[in-house]
């Protein structure tokens, strides 16, 4: 089922001037305006130094944020969600080094990678529903390009959506809920609340609960 759903025809990296959304395109080209210095381009997957073979893990996000990704070109690398995403993750044993919220830092990821299920930044950190189907044609040669995936991990519900879509699964059948675990498309799923700082700071997602859906990720890495 993981062959015939994934199709590798597309490159896994939009260009950096896609034109496939006008719409975050024209976000971006303002951007590039107001900010030259910033990276201001659809963000690349995040990948370890061993490359994309050693890459057992994948982590979907949502989007770039405007502050975070957008301006520094690396996932999740500038704004809050970061700091507990990358946290965690060298906690865990997935990366190593130190997290200093810049793609100079050093870190590095262990059997892991780091991608978008939108690679770029949409206004008030929403994308339509037109561009995350559009994105997902970068999201399925993404997760075939990895030939000894075991498992992904969503974060939030549009991440979830998407990426079981790109395996071939039905929503419906495949339900987002956090420390979800599923199987679709010979993957392991599993699922967590978005780490954002909204929902953080509202109480959505705790430390915790965010720390426990690593725990069962390395245990389920190491089975
Ligand atoms: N930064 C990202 O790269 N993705 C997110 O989903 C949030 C922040």
């Amino acid at each position: 089922m993981r062959a015939a759903a994934l199709s590798a025809a597309s490159p896994p990296e939009p260009d950096r001037d896609c034109p496939l959304c006008p719409r975050l395109h024209d976000f971006i080209a303002s951007w590039r305006e107001r900010e030259p210095g910033w990276f201001n381009a659809p963000v690349p997957t995040f990948l370890p130094p061993e490359g994309e073979g050693s890459v057992k893990l994948l982590i979907v996000g949502l989007a770039p944020g405007l502050r975070g990704a957008n301006r520094t070109g690396r996932p999740f690398t500038g704004d809050y969600a970061g700091d507990l995403l990358y946290g965690t993750l060298i906690a865990q044993g997935l990366a190593r080094g130190e997290f200093k919220a810049r793609p100079d830092d050093g870190l590095e990821l262990v059997g892991t990678a780091i991608t978008n299920a939108v690679r770029c930044v949409p206004p008030e950190n929403k994308p339509v529903g037109a561009e995350i189907a559009t994105c997902r044609s970068f999201l399925k040669p993404t997760i075939a390009r990895f030939a000894n995936l075991r498992a992904i991990l969503t974060l939030g519900s549009i991440a979830h959506q998407s990426t079981v879509r790109a395996l071939g699964g039905r929503v419906a059948a495949l339900p987002f809920r956090h420390g979800g675990r599923q199987e679709a498309g010979g993957i392991t799923l599993f699922s967590s609340y978005h780490c954002s700082r909204y929902n953080t700071n509202t109480g959505v997602l705790t430390e915790e609960m965010f720390v426990n859906v690593f725990k069962e990720i390395a245990a389920f890495l190491q089975g």
